[in-house]
């Protein structure tokens, strides 16, 4: 049975004049792995931002279990709101001038990284490192483990292969639908790559003009008759 996580409800959000979500709807559920695809500029990225409580919108209303708005959290309830959620950003966003030891201290104060580290298939030589001294894929690895190092309830991932090449592009793939399916853990995945959509979403939702247009099945999503919906996979193929 399926249960539903975190709920969006009607959510507005504009700058100025131009409308960026149109009262848009979509549930996310536990356990589940959900990919939002959708052209850049569609409003992918605001759209996590406005659930993982980083930016707020004008209208509507996010549900997260029993907090109805969060909209309405003060600073205190936004910060242990916010805590629930392992974020890996679309570049990574790892601070160069600080060690990878360093960088992962800086989600959790342990001392030991060595399990995360061999999760992610990295070896523990690389906590002295320093980030420029890392590809891409590296890094984006430090930053999957910096993500699930806290256990989060629900794991957001703003274009993990966007940048890549194709080789480093599958085994990030890979190594994030071993994690999510391992871990039984909630995931939204912002992405271009259709590969990572057949490789690890359940369901799938399609953003366009400021709506989910079309949501489903990730297995169904060939069949599916919307039409943006075909052109934009066609289109990235
Ligand atoms: N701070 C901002 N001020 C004005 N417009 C913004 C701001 N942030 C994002 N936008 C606009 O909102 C739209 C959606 O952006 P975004 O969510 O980043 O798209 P994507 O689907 O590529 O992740 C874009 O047209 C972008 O220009
Ligand atoms: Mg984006």
């Amino acid at each position: 049975m399926r249960k539903k996580k975190i709920i969006v409800k009607n959510i507005y959000k504009s700058f100025k004049d131009k409308v960026v979500l149109n009262k848009l709807n979509l549930d996310v559920y536990e356990s589940e792995s959900l990919s939002i695809i959708g052209e850049s500029g569609s409003g992918k990225s605001i759209l996590t931002r406005c659930i993982v409580g980083l930016l707020k919108y004008d209208n509507g209303s996010i549900s997260f279990g029993n907090l109805n708005n969060i909209n309405t959290l003060n600073d205190k309830e936004k910060m242990n709101y916010m805590s629930k959620f392992g974020i890996l950003f679309q570049n990574s966003a790892l601070l160069d001038s600080l060690s990878i030891r360093e960088n992962l201290k800086f989600a959790s104060k342990q001392d030991s990284f060595n399990k995360i580290l061999n999760e992610v298939g990295l070896p523990n030589s690389i906590l002295e490192k320093y980030p420029s001294e890392l590809s891409v894929g590296m890094q984006k690895r430090v930053g999957l483990a910096r993500a699930i190092l806290k256990k989060p309830e629900v794991l957001i991932l703003d274009e993990p292969t966007t940048g890549l090449d194709p080789i480093i592009a599958r085994q990030i793939n890979l190594l994030i639908k071993n994690l999510v399916k391992k871990n039984k853990i909630t995931t939204i995945t912002v992405t271009h790559d259709m590969e990572s959509v057949y490789e690890f979403a359940d369901y799938v939702a399609f953003l366009k003009n400021g709506i989910i247009e079309w949501y489903g099945n990730a297995r169904k999503i060939n069949k599916s008759r919307n039409n943006s919906m075909i052109n934009f996979i066609k289109g990235i193929n």
